[in-house]
């Protein structure tokens, strides 16, 4: 199987009703945890690579890492640009061999977002790849930007069609409620399903994408917390809200944070059993251990895809 876009499968999802889990890559250990777990439950996959992943590991070993993953597990995976922040950098993505770039304008006006993401569109096409876009603006953080919860804004249902029909976008990235980054384990995010609703009924067959959607894996808060993690009586957003989006037009749902908290506190974990140890695979394996369990869960009980890889 060779690297594919994310086109079939988004066709495949919302025809299914699931949606195909999006998982932040940084290193080896993390592509590995993920890819397991997904080959445990024959699920197809997109890894995602962020600005700030390429500059920590390097866009050619994380092209090679997700190669390899897709030569020991047979499964169909699409590598994608996460927040892209200008055409240059998502012309370097497409030239480097990813199938799919998100072009994040959304902090931009409409018509400068419409702009930019055109012409990351032209580009991507001709060179057979898809792009996301993405219309309202989640509050978090997102490599070095920090959006207060003021500066956050809903996607407007009335701008969708407009959007799409003048970028020529693949999928639509929209801001619901959820949030980037493990302080909204504090509290409980209340999607609005129905601006989701109103969005899917605008833009039919058209697939949806949720960032922000860690959520609490109920089974693991005690062992994150235990271990110094940020989710004392945490709620999130809860795993049925994600499941129902499954369900609707959300197609991809971005999953970083979750994946951070599992390996830290697999790793810490390590530490506190054995301060002195001092060998890198004693700490990361058991954190790659980790990870693969939450994504197993997820694949399964968030975003229903399991057992679906074997139909491309
Ligand atoms: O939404 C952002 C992702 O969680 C990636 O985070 O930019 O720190 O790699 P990062
Ligand atoms: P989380 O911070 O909720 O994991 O969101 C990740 C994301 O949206 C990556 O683009
Ligand atoms: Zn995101």
């Amino acid at each position: 199987m060779a690297l594919i876009t994310s086109k079939e499968m988004f066709k495949k999802a919302y025809e299914g009703g699931y949606a195909i889990g999006a998982f932040n890559v940084n290193n080896m250990e993390i592509v590995q945890g993920i890819t397991e777990a997904a080959k445990e439950v024959n699920a197809p996959l997109i890894l995602q690579v962020s600005a700030g992943a390429r500059k920590y590991a390097k866009h050619v070993y994380l092209m090679k890492l997700i190669e390899a993953a897709i030569e020991d597990t047979g499964l169909p995976i699409c590598v994608h640009l996460d927040h892209g922040d200008s055409f240059e950098t998502c012309k370097s993505c497409i030239d480097g061999g990813f199938t799919s770039v998100m072009i994040d304008g959304s902090h931009h006006t409409f018509d400068k977002n419409i702009e930019e993401t055109k012409r990351v569109v032209e580009y991507a096409h001709a060179h057979g790849v898809v792009v996301e876009a993405e219309l309202g603006r989640l509050a978090g953080v997102e490599d070095d930007i920090n959006v207060n919860a003021e500066d956050a804004s809903y996607t407007r249902p009335d701008q969708v069609e407009e959007f799409v029909a003048r970028t020529g976008v693949d999928s639509l990235a929209i801001a619901i409620g959820t949030s980037h980054g493990a302080y909204k384990f504090k509290g409980e995010a209340k999607l609005r399903f129905d601006i989701l609703e109103e969005i899917q009924k605008r833009l039919p067959g058209f697939p949806i994408v949720l960032h922000g959607a860690s959520s609490v894996v109920p089974e693991y808060v005690e062992l994150i917390n235990k271990y110094g993690g940020e989710m004392p009586g945490a709620k999130g957003v809860p795993e049925h809200m994600l499941r129902k989006a499954a369900e609707m037009a959300v197609c991809k749902i971005n999953i970083d944070s979750d994946l951070r908290l599992a390996m830290t506190a697999a790793i810490r974990e390590q530490f506190a059993l054995k301060p002195a140890e001092f060998d890198p695979r004693k700490y990361l394996g058991p954190g790659r251990d980790f990870i693969r369990e939450i994504v197993r869960h997820k694949l399964v009980s968030v975003l229903g895809c399991n057992g679906t890889a074997d139909t491309y």
